[in-house]
């Protein structure tokens, strides 16, 4: 189930990279490094300790996984994790400048995509109302940024990051298909919800007469 997209993956990279020298966005290799790997654990699980309510895995349920467990969560297909990383050096298309020990960690989102979500048996919540044929899904999870580096616009470039890469996931990329973007969010978590309005995405109705009481939110691809 490779990805094949129609920007090469260089090409991809540099539109990631073009705005804000303070940060890059970058995209975490499909193939990932052990540095990798190890780097987007910590960021994780610094998320999970930091922010507990806004996720529904918990520390003590991830802190417990092995390096191959992350690097499988990293691996593609049909997914992609997306890292905010500080370091202002002027257009550096180099994959080292994500590993190097100067250049911090600090916010983080995963797409998974159309093929991925199928395989692992995905639902959409009731008040979906896009559910022809010719539907694919996305759900954007993880998103997270670390408290020191928040309101500086990074949780926006994260989330545009991955609709950039849903435009160009071929898995979702016949002319006939919606690409719906769908995100499940903790009741309560406002700065959240109004980061996603801001963007585009609208609330959804939750199930009728479910106990789960989280938020869904979803739009349209253009
Ligand atoms: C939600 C979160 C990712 C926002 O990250 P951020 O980098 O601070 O967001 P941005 O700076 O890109 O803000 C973009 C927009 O989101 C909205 N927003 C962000 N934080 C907000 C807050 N505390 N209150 C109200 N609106 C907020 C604003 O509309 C903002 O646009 P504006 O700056 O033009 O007004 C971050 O607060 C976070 O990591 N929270 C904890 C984890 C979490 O809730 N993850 C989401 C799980 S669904």
């Amino acid at each position: 189930m490779a990805i094949r997209t129609s920007l090469s993956h260089a090409q991809f990279r540099f539109v990631l990279t073009m705005v804000d020298p303070a940060y890059k966005v970058h995209v975490v290799p499909s193939m990932p490094s052990e540095h990798h790997v190890v780097r987007y654990k910590a960021l994780r699980l610094q998320a999970l300790q930091i922010d507990p309510e806004c996720f529904s895995s918990t520390y003590d349920r991830e802190s417990s996984m092995s390096n191959e467990e992350w690097r499988a969560r990293l691996h593609s297909g049909d997914k992609v994790t997306i890292a905010a990383v500080t370091g202002a050096s002027i257009q550096s298309l180099s994959e080292s400048e994500m590993l190097n020990p100067e250049n911090e960690w600090v916010g983080t989102v995963t797409v998974l995509g159309p093929n991925f979500l199928q395989i692992h048996a995905f639902s959409p919540p009731k008040g979906v109302q896009w559910v022809e044929e010719n539907v694919k899904y996305y759900l954007f999870v993880g998103v997270w940024v670390h408290p020191s580096h928040r309101g500086k616009g990074l949780g926006k470039r994260l989330v545009s990051a991955g609709m950039d890469w849903v435009r160009v996931d071929e898995a979702g990329h016949n002319s006939a298909d919606k690409q719906i973007l769908l995100l499940q969010i903790m009741p309560g978590n406002k700065s959240a919800i109004e980061l996603y309005r801001s963007i585009g995405f609208y609330p959804i109705e939750s199930d009728k007469g479910a106990t789960n009481t989280d938020i869904w939110m979803g739009m349209e691809l253009a």
